[in-house]
């Protein structure tokens, strides 16, 4: 049932352009992941919303955008060279390589393949660390290499310019850098869908505070984003919960972190963290750069490593969530609909403008003029490639909230039928209310 859901939700997405296999053309590559038109504006829908909620609305959250490829050192200093790895172990049989602590365990050193369920031995078949960073050849030549990383989080972009912000723009703690980017990991375990990629997005916010208000900040960034997921995205209240981490799951950077879970069509899975970093990073780039990375408070005079909180956020799980929790099938007319119910504002087109007769020319010149009119304010689309029926199928699937439909009456009375996605209901209204008719559906 589960992976039903899934499969379908999966083919939606390919059906409709919002996702598609990346280099698929060429067989594709395992957990690489292209977005299509309408996945391309969702996800902007959802970067943007984050981005005017953390950094346009608040006065202590300042913005960045920091490169992908960082120097060796950042990760000898944030310690992703040394610990940022997988234990792999390669069944003997299917010779098929796995992370162990992924493996179904039968006794002390008995772990199950998942590919052919024979057993590995980890005593005869000895695991292996392997880095999850993706390396790359910065230099002009290949017989003298000089090696970046791409960054496997945004938050390392955000500490290491952590003097520069601090320097250039006088902040009093507490204070927040934000930043959206690209992350790379080089994960081996692959499958469901966009939930672990190689290549994907993150938007991080790293709160600097003083170390005795760590605690409190932790509190508030665990709540607050948790409210953000239900009060900005829709995503219902039921399919997120909140799990706080075992010591011994703990982040090598973290003294405490909670993890924000979303009922994911394959079950609950994480979809954010909130970490108290503690003062470890802002330290160790201190220590490996030979750099001050401390802040004086002139008030106090004292001088001091600050804390950091650190809500971190992947783009593409907030993208599958929305969508799955938006994904819904109801019969119609002995029909099955299926309907992406997404909050009105994420929709990629708010309206969709349809004449009925499509050769009709006065109906087609109405509606391409009501139309255009409605794109200089909201995003919209306008189709005719089908019968009304069709045409509404087709928005329901891409969470359209609106559909507007010109008929031979609209010529004299100058009123439209608008659907809403939801109710399924239709009403007639004057031509010139319809852009308040829309701002109000989708503030
Ligand atoms: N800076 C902290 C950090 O990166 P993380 O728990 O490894 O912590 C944070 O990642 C968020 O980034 C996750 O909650 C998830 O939403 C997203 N994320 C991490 N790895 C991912 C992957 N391989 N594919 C997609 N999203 C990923």
């Amino acid at each position: 049932m589960a992976e039903d859901r899934l499969s379908k939700i999966v083919s939606l997405c390919r059906r409709r352009s919002f996702v598609f296999g990346g280099s698929e053309i060429y067989g594709g590559l395992s957990s690489i992941w292209d977005y299509g038109p309408l996945g391309a504006r969702l996800k902007k829908r959802i970067k943007d919303i984050w981005w005017d909620t953390y950094v346009e609305k608040k006065e202590d959250i300042l913005g960045l955008d920091s490169s992908i490829i960082m120097h060796e050192d950042v990760f000898k200093a944030s310690g992703h060279l040394e610990g940022f790895t997988d234990s792999l172990v390669d069944c003997p049989k299917c010779k098929k390589r796995f992370r162990i602590d992924k493996l179904e365990k039968i006794s002390e050193n008995l772990y199950r393949c998942v590919e052919c369920s024979s057993e590995i031995d980890s005593n005869k078949h000895k695991p292996r660390k392997f880095n999850l960073m993706l390396k790359t050849n910065v230099s002009a030549t290949e017989d003298e290499p000089n090696y970046g990383y791409l960054r496997p989080e945004t938050a390392q972009g955000i500490f290491t310019n952590f003097i520069n912000v601090l320097n250039s723009t006088h902040k009093k703690l507490p204070f927040g850098i934000a930043q959206i980017g690209k992350a790379f990991r080089n994960e081996v375990t692959t499958g469901s869908f966009i939930f672990r990629m190689k290549e994907f997005e993150q938007m991080e916010i790293e709160y600097f505070v003083k170390p005795e208000e760590a605690a409190r900040a932790y509190e508030y960034w665990v709540k607050e984003r948790f409210d953000f997921y239900t009060s900005k995205l829709g995503i219902r209240k039921e399919n997120l919960r909140l799990r706080e981490h075992e010591k011994d799951e703990l982040a090598h950077y973290a003294k405490s972190c909670t993890d924000i879970e979303y009922n994911f069509p394959f079950g609950w899975s994480e979809l954010e963290g909130i970490a108290n970093r503690g003062n470890f990073d802002l330290t160790e780039h201190g220590r490996v750069s030979k750099k001050d990375h401390s802040y004086f408070n002139e008030a106090t005079k004292e001088k001091f490593i600050p804390y950091v909180i650190e809500p971190s956020a992947g783009v593409d799980r907030t993208f599958f969530a929305v969508i799955s929790d938006a994904y819904h099938e109801e019969e119609v007319n002995g029909k099955t609909r299926v309907v992406l119910k997404l909050k009105p504002n994420l929709a990629a087109n708010y309206a969709a403008i349809f004449p009925l007769l499509k050769n009709k020319p006065e109906l087609v010149e109405l509606a391409k003029k009501i139309f255009y009119d409605i794109k200089v304010k909201f995003p919209a689309t306008y189709d005719d490639t089908g019968a009304i029926g069709k045409l509404y199928r087709r928005q329901d699937e891409i969470g359209t909230p609106l559909c507007i439909t010109v008929d031979v009456e609209s010529l004299t009375d100058n009123k439209v039928t608008i659907r809403d996605r939801d109710t399924m209901q239709q009403e007639r209204i004057s031509i010139e209310k319809i852009l308040e008719y829309i701002e109000a559906k989708v503030k």
